[in-house]
């Protein structure tokens, strides 16, 4: 991908001390709340602070951060709502009950208002949003037939105007956005632990 930024040759100590500091924040709300409920030999936060520091390698153009229960993914989802402008493009990448959809309805939820019910768009494919500066276009293409589909579903008004949330973007074949941040989904070692990667943020952080 054309936009990917290979931090073992462009970061220096700050600049990757700084995506830390980001990543570290993303996981405060959960951090914050271990801390007024501990809980011995299991603490969350402790567990997502210690998942950093296997990841300080600067070799690495992608940050982790493990959730390990649905509301920290919200928590961290909220976060990154905060860091959203109009033209972005997510794709929402991960096995199927990741944890793609969870994520995206609490970050829409943050820009629109709690009260938004966002179903997820099996059938549909995209549903839209109106936050208060831009639309939220959510995609999930896995029951998309043929790529070429993607452009009657409007994702070139989405990536023009709009905030673009796609789960599944494997389905749009080689009609990929010309720029886009991706976020990965993974199971982790536990029923609720997810490993949640971001790659290709530095640009959009520093
Ligand atoms: N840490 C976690 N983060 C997110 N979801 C979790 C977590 N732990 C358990 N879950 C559960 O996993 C499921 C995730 O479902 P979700 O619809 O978000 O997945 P998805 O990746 O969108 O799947 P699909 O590809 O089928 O659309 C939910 O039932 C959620 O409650
Ligand atoms: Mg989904």
């Amino acid at each position: 991908m054309e936009n990917v930024v290979d931090m073992s040759r462009k970061a220096d100590d700050g600049v990757f001390s700084r995506l830390l500091r980001l990543l570290q924040s993303l996981a405060m709300p959960v951090l914050a709340k271990a801390r007024n409920h501990p809980s011995p030999g299991s603490s969350p936060g402790l567990k997502i602070a210690r998942s950093f520091a296997p990841k300080q390698s600067r070799k690495l153009n992608f940050c982790e951060v493990k959730s390990q229960k649905p509301e920290e993914t919200a928590a961290i989802a909220r976060r990154v709502a905060s860091l959203l402008r109009s033209g972005d493009v997510i794709l929402l990448k991960g096995d199927l009950g990741s944890g793609k959809s969870t994520f995206a309805r609490a970050l829409i939820q943050a820009l629109c208002g709690e009260e938004t019910e966002v179903p997820s768009p099996t059938f549909t494919l995209v549903q839209t949003y109106d936050a208060p500066h831009f639309v939220v276009w959510h995609f999930d293409l896995y029951r998309l037939q043929h790529p070429e589909e993607i452009y009657e579903l409007g994702i070139e008004e989405a990536s023009l105007n709009g905030v673009s949330l796609i789960e599944w973007p494997e389905r749009m074949g080689v009609i990929m956005p010309r720029s886009s941040l991706e976020i990965e989904f993974s199971y982790g070692s536990y029923e609720n632990e997810r490993i949640i990667r971001f790659t290709d943020w530095k640009d959009r952080l520093f």
